[in-house]
């Protein structure tokens, strides 16, 4: 099945802007192999060569103008949200090239979007959808729009097409931590020590959506915790612990940010960041337990 009847059922509107976004996404995709060496430099001839990055913001921002469906846009590549005049109001946020820093190692990188009617200043739980696009060997599309979690695969003729449906998180001993261990908090430490003892495997690749997805297939905790001196951490509330938070939530897991759920947080700033445990529900009750004891 194609992602285009897989949305039949959902409102229209919000519908087209998931195709929208997936179409966008394969712009980006095809930019991998023609943009290949491109820096955020000038060129002999004094062109700018754009990152990728920089660019897939670019390709993202012109085609949600364009969609007419979107008044309030939110991209980790801009300071301000952008505000278009549409007849739409749909919020979204973006974080048009998660793990940018890998692209040079061809390792996976992705889009993450989180989806609002409205503002996108607002607690996570306000999302009406979420989707991420993993550019890896294959490239993958999952999303929620709060009836399952679902995920499609680009074929050979450039479709996305149904590759699984319902996605639970399963049980399983992976863990991807962030940050320096000599930098942990106690009781991010003594949890990371119990995990540990029970026989789990880090597998932390410094791709967010690239390290999360595995997580939603293969069950286990990602985390990008507080540490000293950046008790915030490093990953952002908007553009990446709500919209990955959101979609592992619907698939049966948690996001918490150690003291509890990080899609009640409300934004104070667009650039927030914020400590992040999102997998299953078990390692994330523990690591609210070892926090609350301090
Ligand atoms: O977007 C930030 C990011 O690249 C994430 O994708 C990733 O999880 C994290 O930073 C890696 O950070 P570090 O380089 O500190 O391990
Ligand atoms: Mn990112």
């Amino acid at each position: 099945m194609r992602l285009e009847e897989h949305l039949s059922g959902c409102e229209p509107d919000l519908a087209k802007l998931i195709l929208k976004i997936a179409d966008s996404c394969k712009t980006i995709k095809s930019g991998f192999m023609s943009r290949q060496s491109c820096s955020d430099t000038e060129n002999v001839y004094g062109e700018r060569q754009m990152a990728l990055d920089k660019w897939a913001d670019e390709v993202l921002i012109a085609d949600l103008k364009a969609s007419g469906l979107v008044k309030y846009l939110a991209s980790e590549e801009q300071p301000e949200i952008l505000e278009f005049d549409s007849a739409g109001n749909f919020g979204v946020t973006m974080d048009p090239l998660d793990g940018s820093s890998l692209i040079g190692v061809n390792l996976a990188v992705g889009t993450i979007i989180g989806i609002y009617r409205g503002n996108v200043l607002a607690p996570g739980n306000t999302m009406v959808g979420a989707m991420y696009v993993l550019y890896g060997p294959l490239t993958t599309l999952t999303y929620t729009v709060k009836k399952g979690v679902h995920e499609f695969v680009l074929d050979a003729s450039g479709d996305f097409v149904l590759q699984k449906e319902n996605i639970r998180i399963p049980d399983g001993k992976i863990f991807a931590p962030g940050a320096l261990r000599k930098e942990y908090l106690p009781g991010h430490l003594k949890w990371i020590e119990a995990l540990e003892a029970d026989g789990y495997k880090i597998r932390f690749s410094g791709s967010f959506v690239a390290d999360v997805h595995q997580i939603l297939h293969k069950g286990g905790v990602f985390t990008y915790p507080g540490y000293q001196g950046n008790e915030n951490g490093k990953l952002r509330l908007l553009f990446e612990a709500n919209p990955m938070g959101f979609i592992i939530i619907q698939a049966g897991g948690a996001a918490s940010h150690g003291m509890g759920d990080i899609l009640e947080v409300i934004p104070v700033k667009v650039s927030q960041r914020i400590p992040i445990y999102i997998g299953g529900i078990k390692e994330i009750d523990l690591i609210e337990k070892f926090t609350m004891e301090g």
